[in-house]
């Protein structure tokens, strides 16, 4: 049965996008069929797998099928990465979206109705989320099974919690009562540093009991920093070095908690 994993949180730059590539990657080599949708008009996900920004065929068209009600092929848009993982893309395009979906009826369900076509053929799909709390945010919590947090161990990185704990408890009392918490993911991490530890030990004792927090948090490291330009996943550009490793156990991890 496939699995779909939001990866979400309205804080920027928190490694939302490295984590849906390397974890999605990381799900691949463990056997698993996995699509990773970009759900972000910054197209970050696409680009950083080293397709253009410029293709023809992305989210957008998919999701302006589904709200016109017409029949088409949901793989038009599905992209083969060469290290096995599916991408549907996205561009600049995607940003009229959240504004489209307004005059829409039923506008939470679009992806759920897209995704729905494809979930029989993958494990799991992964959404990368934009840096916001908007229409398109609330589609992939609806559409999705699980919510994945990635934080930054900084001393703030909690503030947003609430406000994004807030959406996630909406979205399941309207639209999506089984909406799961995947956990928080401590991203970019550098725990050799006193206040990095007292960070997370701080999230850990505030939010511990009522959601899980993954074990393993990933490391800040110049690979992952470098692989945005690459094309490429961690596994591929430094599949030694403590990025993968991270990535990978993070991917056992998940795995072993559906
Ligand atoms: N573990 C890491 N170590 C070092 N750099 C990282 C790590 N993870 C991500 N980065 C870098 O930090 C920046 C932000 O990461 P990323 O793009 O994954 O965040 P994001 O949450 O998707 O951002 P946005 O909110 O803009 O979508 C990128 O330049 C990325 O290459
Ligand atoms: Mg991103």
């Amino acid at each position: 049965m496939c699995r779909v994993i939001a990866v979400a949180n309205q804080k920027g730059g928190c490694g939302k996008t490295a984590t849906s590539i390397n974890l999605g990657v990381g799900l691949v080599k463990l056997g698993q069929r996995v699509l990773a949708i970009d759900l972000d008009p910054q197209g970050h996900l696409t680009l950083g797998l080293g397709f253009p920004k410029n293709l023809r065929v992305t989210l957008k068209n998919m999701m302006e099928n589904i709200i016109m009600g017409i029949e088409f092929d949901p793989r038009e848009a599905v992209l083969h990465h060469a290290e096995g993982l599916d991408v549907v893309p996205s561009n600049k395009l995607l940003t009229g979206m959240d504004m489209s979906l307004i005059s829409v009826e039923e506008r939470e369900m679009v992806l759920k109705e897209y995704l729905d076509l494809l979930r029989d053929e993958y494990d799991y799909i992964l959404i990368d989320c934009m840096p916001s709390l908007g229409m398109l945010t609330i589609n992939a919590m609806t559409a999705a099974d699980s919510v994945l947090i990635p934080m930054q161990p900084q001393f703030y990185a909690a503030d947003g919690l609430t406000e994004l704990l807030k959406v996630i408890k909406g979205i399941k009392q309207r639209f999506n009562p089984e909406l799961a918490i995947e956990g928080i993911l401590f991203t970019m991490d550098a725990s050799r540093y006193n206040n990095a530890k007292r960070n997370k030990q701080a999230v850990r004792s505030a939010y511990g009991e009522q959601m899980h927090i993954f074990e393993n948090s990933i490391p800040r490291s110049e690979a992952i920093a470098e692989i945005a330009s690459e094309g490429v996943s961690i596994f591929a550009y430094d599949k030694r070095g403590k990025g993968a490793a991270s990535y990978g156990k993070l991917a056992e991890e998940v795995l072993h908690r559906a």
